[in-house]
């Protein structure tokens, strides 16, 4: 899981798109068609200055046009501080963020992006690390293979894919100094091949840190058969991409639910919260700024601890452990059981 009491950064945002402390101001130098559906970016720095150095794992929010800001791993050597490279899936039922990519951004167009941050980090001391990418989640996965190599860690890397088209870096795979230890698994191919997570996970392995990074059913799948076999939650960690329920549900189970208030600790105020509206949006339009990302539920860009009241936990970001202490909370996603939610802002 993603470090147990993770908080976000500090580095309120200015409006998304507006350059500000926390940001940089890139270029798009190379944009390339990486695979079936997704596009490569490389970024590097308007003034060809090294870039800030950032550990495998992290992601950058990109803001894109239209002020809409999305994170995205990053995927390319951390040693390499010359240029950072990502990879978009362009999603079927995008709200906005990989299209915007996808059909707004070209080669030598200036960009906007945040500071890496990383929720997904690597554990030191691993006796090996099992590293299991479904589809686009081989992005930050790859960064992990490139640091683990150079540092001389042991580790296997397992990509699944639907189809050889679809398969994100195979080029970079096939020729990376680390490729005997890269095991592709095409979702179309001959089942001898194909990733088989009860087997691949069937028995807990001390010292062993398994990292999972794909769409939900990918994660729920790998963690279901961890979880099976016993593997303690210590030893799983994983970044989802994709939000919790299908999109085009999420507007109309917002609209059925009930209102609610948040107590703020620190000014005393109280804010509605109205059905339809979620936590952060209404703190917004109280004039209370929320630092947030993936508006999902998923990057953890938005926790805020709880004082008192029980929220009701919607986001993929918590282990079920910390969803039970009710002491924080995702408001981009989540709502309330009790009337009011107070909270330490
Ligand atoms: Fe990503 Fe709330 S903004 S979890």
């Amino acid at each position: 899981m993603n470090p147990p009491g993770h908080r976000p950064g500090d580095d309120r945002q200015a409006p998304p798109g507006a350059p500000s402390a926390g940001t940089l101001q890139l270029r798009i130098a190379r944009r390339w068609a990486e695979a079936e559906g997704i596009c490569g970016l490389e970024l590097v720095a308007a003034d060809a200055c090294a870039l800030p150095a950032f550990t495998a794992g992290a992601h950058i929010d990109l803001h894109l046009p239209g002020g809409l800001m999305r994170p995205y791993s990053l995927c390319s050597d951390p040693a390499d501080t010359s240029r950072w490279q990502l990879a978009v899936l362009r999603e079927p039922a995008s709200r906005g963020g990989s299209a915007a990519v996808h059909e707004l951004l070209a080669e030598g167009q200036p960009i906007t992006v945040g500071l890496p941050r990383n929720l997904f980090a690597l554990q030191p001391g691993a006796r090996h690390s099992l590293l299991l990418a479904g589809g686009i989640g081989i992005t930050p996965l790859l960064a992990m293979a490139e640091h683990l190599h150079r540092q001389g860690g042991s580790f296997t890397l397992h990509v699944a894919a639907r189809s050889r088209a679809r398969l994100a870096f195979a080029a970079r795979l096939a020729a990376a100094p680390y490729a005997a230890q890269v095991r592709l698994h095409l979702d179309d191919g001959a089942a001898a091949q194909r990733l088989d997570l009860p087997a691949l996970l069937a028995a807990p392995q001390p010292g062993v840190q398994v990292y999972l990074c794909g769409p939900r059913g990918f994660i729920d799948a790998a963690l279901a058969a961890a979880r099976a076999a016993g593997w303690p939650e210590a030893q799983l960690h994983l970044e989802r991409f994709g939000p919790a329920a299908p999109a085009p549900d999420a507007a109309a189970a917002l609209a059925a639910d009930g209102s609610f208030s948040l107590r703020l600790t620190r000014s005393g105020r109280v804010v509605p919260v109205a059905a339809g509206q979620t936590a952060v949006q209404a703190l917004a339009a109280a004039g209370v700024s929320v630092m947030t990302s993936c508006e999902q539920g998923v990057c953890g860009t938005c926790l805020t601890p709880v004082v008192a009241g029980v929220p009701e936990h919607r986001d993929q970001y918590l282990t079920p452990e910390e969803q039970a202490a009710n002491d924080q909370f995702l408001p981009c996603c989540s709502r309330a059981l009790s009337a009011e939610l107070t909270l330490d802002l």
